[in-house]
């Protein structure tokens, strides 16, 4: 299912033409600025989930209360708005930029673009399955995680080594 989902958003990405226009830009100065934000945003949030996630399989270092119904809902919510921020970016991509091959880093940036919507795909699906081993939530959101940091490190990090931090 997740090979299914990555490598569909891989085939459209890259076999339609690359728009080369923003589609919108809210209230930031370019799409680029907009998109470097939302996933700063996202990958904050992720962070959030982490620490929720560990406290509630007992593993949040230094916190011995177990985890209760709002660190539940903290998980469950601040997961959602993350997903939710990266979804606009990532149809920019695809739509106006497509799966890009001009060096290692922006090929990277593709395949973690599409394998992080397979994975995603594949840790929900996992929530709702029974006799999944234990190890196995853990390791998609793991998954999940580190496809954003990808993300996070091969553009929003490449571009603020670039010009700063611009705010808009
Ligand atoms: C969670 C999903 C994604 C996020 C959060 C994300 C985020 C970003 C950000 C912040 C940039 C830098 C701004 C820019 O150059 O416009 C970028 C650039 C880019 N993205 Fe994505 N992206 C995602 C998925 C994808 C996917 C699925 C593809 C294609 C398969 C893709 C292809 C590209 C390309 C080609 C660039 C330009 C890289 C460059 O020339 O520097 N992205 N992305």
């Amino acid at each position: 299912m997740a090979l299914a989902i990555a490598l569909a958003l891989g085939v459209y990405a890259k076999a339609h033409t690359p728009g080369g226009r923003p589609i919108f830009t809210l209230w930031f100065s370019g799409m680029l600025q907009l998109k470097v934000w939302f996933t700063t945003a996202a990958l904050a949030l992720l962070l959030v989930q982490l620490a929720t996630a560990l406290w509630m399989w007992g593993r949040l270092p230094g916190v011995r209360a177990t985890a209760g119904r709002s660190v539940a809902m903290t998980h469950r919510w601040s997961g959602a708005i993350a997903f939710t921020l990266t979804v606009p970016i990532a149809v920019h991509c695809m739509w106006a930029l497509g799966f890009g091959t001009q060096d290692a880093r922006v090929v990277a940036h593709s395949v973690a673009g599409c394998a992080f919507y397979g994975a995603y795909g594949a840790k929900m699906l996992g929530l709702r399955m029974r006799g999944l081993p234990s190890w196995g939530l853990p390791v998609m959101g793991g998954a999940v995680m580190a496809l954003l940091v990808t993300i996070w490190l091969t553009a929003a990090l490449w571009f603020f080594t670039r010009s700063g931090l611009p705010l808009t």
